[in-house]
């Protein structure tokens, strides 16, 4: 059965309530709130830095004007657009998540943390953002509601702005497996279920990974009027997984 919108959404409640540096960046030894805050802001300066080498080669200006980071967390990410841009806006699913980034970035003033818990935009304007940016987010949303995503950053991208993002494409594991027993501990009576997701993972909920050709992200995206500048191997989904990261760019 495919996830359902509101699945996906207490999901990421619950893991922003549980652990939520943690339930972002799940290295083992960080479980249980180990992650010290400027070291794990330190790892979103990386990633943005990796992006902005990539949009700096295809001629960005040397300062964007607005950019979304999609699915921002607590805004390890969003935190670290702000040195590249006169504006950022964050938003998320998880009410908790967004709470925590809130405080977090209290101090910054060219940044803006937004709830969505909607399947769509609609919240921004066509053509607002110089730049649509999401990393590690579309992979947990089935694709069903990840194309919609897709095709609101084709719309809120601004004439000749850009859209940056990552997706896994395929995993190196078996994943029938994982599913059959999945499918098994989703349904053990009496709260069991949860009660054998703590002790085996430290949280009680667990996020789903989608993974998504790029043929089908091309075709979508071109249909949403973007032409692909760039796309390159990736790995941010695990050792164990292939996928790429994109950029595309609206014609002006
Ligand atoms: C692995 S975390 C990544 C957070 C952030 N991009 C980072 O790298 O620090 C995935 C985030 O996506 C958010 N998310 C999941 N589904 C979403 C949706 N439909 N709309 C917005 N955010 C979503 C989750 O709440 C969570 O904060």
């Amino acid at each position: 059965m495919p996830e359902s919108f509101e699945r996906l959404q207490k999901t990421w409640e619950s893991l922003g309530d549980e652990d939520p540096l943690w339930a972002i960046l799940s290295e083992p030894d960080k479980k249980a709130g180990r992650w010290q805050l400027d070291e794990f802001l330190q790892t979103g300066n990386q990633t943005v830095e990796r992006y902005w080498q990539l949009l700096r080669r295809h001629k960005c200006p040397e300062i964007l004007g607005q950019v979304l980071d999609f699915g921002c967390g607590v805004g390890r990410l969003t935190l670290a657009w702000t040195l590249h841009a006169q504006h950022v806006t964050g938003v998320d699913i998880s009410q908790p998540m967004i709470e925590k980034g809130r405080q977090i970035m209290a101090e910054q003033k060219n940044v803006r943390l937004e709830l969505n818990q909607t399947d769509n935009l609609s919240m921004f304007r066509d053509g607002q953002f110089d730049l649509v940016f999401s990393h590690i987010v579309l992979q947990h949303i089935p694709w069903k509601y990840a194309q919609t995503y897709l095709r609101e950053f084709a719309r809120i991208c601004k004439p000749g702005g850009w859209v940056a993002f990552q997706l896994p494409s395929r995993s190196h594991r078996s994943q029938l497996l994982p599913r059959i027993r999945r499918w098994i501990i989703d349904h053990l009576p009496f709260g069991l279920d949860m009660a054998w997701r703590r002790w085996r993972r430290g949280s009680s909920v667990l996020f789903n990974m989608h993974f998504t050709p790029p043929s089908k992200v091309k075709a979508l995206l071109e249909d949403a009027g973007l032409q692909e500048m760039h796309r390159e191997f990736d790995k941010s989904a695990g050792e164990e997984t292939e996928g790429f990261l994109y950029l595309y760019r609206k014609p002006a």
